[in-house]
């Protein structure tokens, strides 16, 4: 999704080194070790095990390529192991799900197909989501669903999860789509009633969006100067926290602006580079799970 926009964006040295913070399947890992030449280097994370399994596979005789199960929270300490001591030139995120754990049922992040309600981006770790719907409160379900779905019919939904799990417990994702969808009274133009709760649910469970703040962190720790960042965006809560993120990191310290002399902290660490780009009708045409990415791009100052 937007690939040749966010390569454009890093604009790749051929003896660089990167770091692809969702590898994915490896469709962005590909196209920038296509352009980079035989000293370039890429370090590839995803916090999916079975990614990494099949990037494995996919890589096996790639020797500038390292692949690593983990999180883009950790970036900090993940890269200077894994940099063999190069500067830094670029750091992609292509947040949200990739295709292979939306179809998978088994995985449980689709409202269309029946699979166990899990939604954990990595299975290794953490609570799935019928663990923490039988023992959150309705308030709590209340809350996630409207604040990570901006669901507007979101107490109805956490009063049928409610009543849902007083007969049983809740734990397959028909069981949930079907309710979601009786709780929603209005339909949105091609859209799944039950889009907004799940939505909410994975964000929560896999902590979405602490995690984004994290790994944008550790990204511009990690960045040398004229390093950049590109980060795709799937939907407007992340692409929320990326702009403000980019704004503020692109800004003097608002408490220190009046100085005669701004103090070395308190400068901007990043340059905004270009406007915020949408993907071209193609790519829309092709593939309409992409109406909604948005990809913004930074310059790591000095
Ligand atoms: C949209 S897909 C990336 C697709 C990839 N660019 C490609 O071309 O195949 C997002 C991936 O990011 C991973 N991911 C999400 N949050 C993550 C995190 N905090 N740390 C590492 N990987 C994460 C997901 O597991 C998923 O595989």
């Amino acid at each position: 999704m937007l690939a040749a926009e966010a390569l454009g964006g890093l604009a790749l040295e051929a003896g660089g080194f990167y770091v692809d913070a969702t590898f994915g399947r490896g469709g962005h890992t590909a196209l920038i070790l296509q352009a980079l030449g035989r000293e370039g280097r890429l370090l590839a994370l995803d916090r999916d095990p079975a990614a990494i399994a099949a990037g494995q596979r996919r890589f096996a005789d790639e020797v500038r390529l390292t692949l690593l199960h983990a999180s883009f929270a950790d970036l900090a300490t993940l890269v200077p192991p894994n940099s063999h001591q190069r500067p830094c030139r670029g750091v992609l995120f292509d947040l949200g799900v990739s295709s292979p754990q939306l179809d998978d049922p088994a995985r449980g992040f689709s409202f269309r197909a029946d699979g166990p309600l899990d939604m954990r981006m990595d299975p290794t770790r953490g609570e799935p989501v019928a663990d923490w719907l039988a023992r959150a409160s309705v308030d709590e379900i209340r809350q996630v669903i409207a604040t990570f779905g901006e669901e507007r019919f979101a107490r109805r939904v956490a009063q049928a999860i409610d009543a849902a799990r007083r007969e049983r417990p809740l734990t397959r994702t028909a069981e949930l789509a079907a309710l979601a969808a009786r709780a929603v009274r209005t339909r949105e133009p091609g859209k799944h009633p039950a889009t907004r709760t799940f939505q909410a649910l994975r964000m929560f469970i896999n902590d979405e969006l602490g995690q984004l703040e994290r790994g944008l962190t550790g990204a511009l720790e990690v960045l040398s100067p004229g390093g950049r960042l590109a980060v795709i965006s799937f939907h407007s809560l992340e692409d929320r926290a990326v702009k403000r993120f980019m704004q503020r990191e692109s800004q003097v310290d608002p408490a220190l602006r009046g100085l005669p002399v701004v103090p070395a902290a308190a400068r901007p660490r990043l340059k905004l580079i270009g406007r915020k780009q949408r993907p071209s009708a193609a790519e829309l045409a092709r593939n309409p799970r992409a109406r909604s990415a948005l990809l913004r791009v930074a310059e790591r100052l000095p």
